[in-house]
């Protein structure tokens, strides 16, 4: 396993994050990144979420895979040896369909999981080395590009990059352009990227997916307050908080607010200052972009990219879109 440094700049994560909450919260309009979701509650709700029955997303493209992993492994193999670079691989649940299907059809590859959480990826390492000791593994700790840079410098060989479960939709569009260009920045011609994502379809589905009936999406949103409390000494009092989210069928954009439901000062310590919320003000709290194929084409070729093909679910609810570098 390598372990890349975290943190050139010597600020520490608290300091950061205590950072990013103060700027958001001083805007006119409030915002909190949703990087910030995913602490371990964070992280279990979003388990939990993937689970439900309204969040189609997850068992759409669990569906995209397993339909077609024969024909993706086969346009990942190419009768030569690659590098599959799986960035967010977490327990790699989805990408476990193709590598059984690699490891199957005997392809020259190792797997090159990527991932923030070192405890994530010693227990993906044991897990692939039980059920498929014949797949070679290489997990990365750290950042996805420190990772992507490291294996430009290190791994000369052919790239697969996987970036799964609509994960671009939670990027701004410039940042999320930006993010595939430099993705495609450490690539050569001819390496290619699987790259998953949500599609446009009946508003009703999309609000249905960010508006559970169990509320466990709501526990998920309000979980950032719960965190800043915990992490940064703050006093939200989260029974005054309401999960709100929207879904804008013209720009394709889901988004999810935190509503104030009365007028209230909240101090946070380690920003050393007190944030004032009219009643009913909001914080935006995250954006799930929703994409038509036009779109995802034109987002690739602006990146580099060219459109190899593309699988989808008969529903068109989600595809997987492989490019290939050009
Ligand atoms: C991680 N990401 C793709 C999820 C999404 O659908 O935007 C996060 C999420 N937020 C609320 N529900 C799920």
């Amino acid at each position: 396993m390598i372990e890349l440094s975290r943190k050139l700049d010597g600020s520490n994560d608290t300091e950061t994050f205590a950072r990013d909450v103060a700027e958001g919260l001083s805007q006119h309009q409030k915002t909190l990144p949703s990087r910030y979701f995913y602490d371990a509650a964070g992280s279990r709700l979003f388990q939990e979420i993937m689970a439900l029955p309204e969040y189609y997303l997850t068992r759409c493209e669990f569906k995209v895979l397993t339909e077609n992993r024969q024909e993706i492994a086969r346009h990942f193999a190419k009768d030569s040896f690659f590098h599959l670079i799986d960035l967010g691989a977490g327990d790699a649940l989805k990408t476990k369909i193709l590598l059984r299907e690699l490891d199957r059809q005997q392809s020259s590859f190792d797997y090159v999981p990527v991932d923030i959480s070192g405890d994530a990826m010693r227990q993906l390492s044991s897990s692939l080395q039980q059920e498929m000791p014949a797949v070679r593994v290489q997990a990365v700790v750290g950042e996805y590009f420190p990772a992507l840079e490291w294996l430009h410098e290190n791994k000369p060989e052919r790239k697969v990059v996987l970036f799964l479960g609509s994960n671009i939709g939670n990027f701004k569009p410039d940042e999320g352009r930006n993010f595939l260009k430099t993705i495609c920045s450490y690539l050569n011609p001819g390496d290619k990227l699987l790259l998953g994502v949500d599609l446009r379809k009946d508003p009703d589905t999309i609000l249905s997916a960010y508006n559970d009936t169990s509320g466990v999406t709501a526990e998920f949103n309000l979980n950032l307050l719960r965190r800043i409390n915990a992490e940064l000494g703050g006093e939200f009092d989260i029974a005054q908080f309401q999960h709100y989210p929207i879904y804008n069928p013209q720009e394709g954009v889901m988004r999810s607010f935190l509503v104030s439901r009365k007028e209230q000062e909240v101090y946070i310590r380690d920003t050393g200052r007190t944030f004032h919320f009219d009643a009913w003000e909001a914080i935006h709290t995250e954006n799930s972009h929703k994409y038509s194929m036009q779109q995802v084409e034109e987002l690739g070729k602006a990146c580099g990219f060219r459109v190899e093909t593309l699988f989808q679910d008969v529903a068109c609810r989600f595809a997987d879109v492989l490019f290939t570098v050009t």
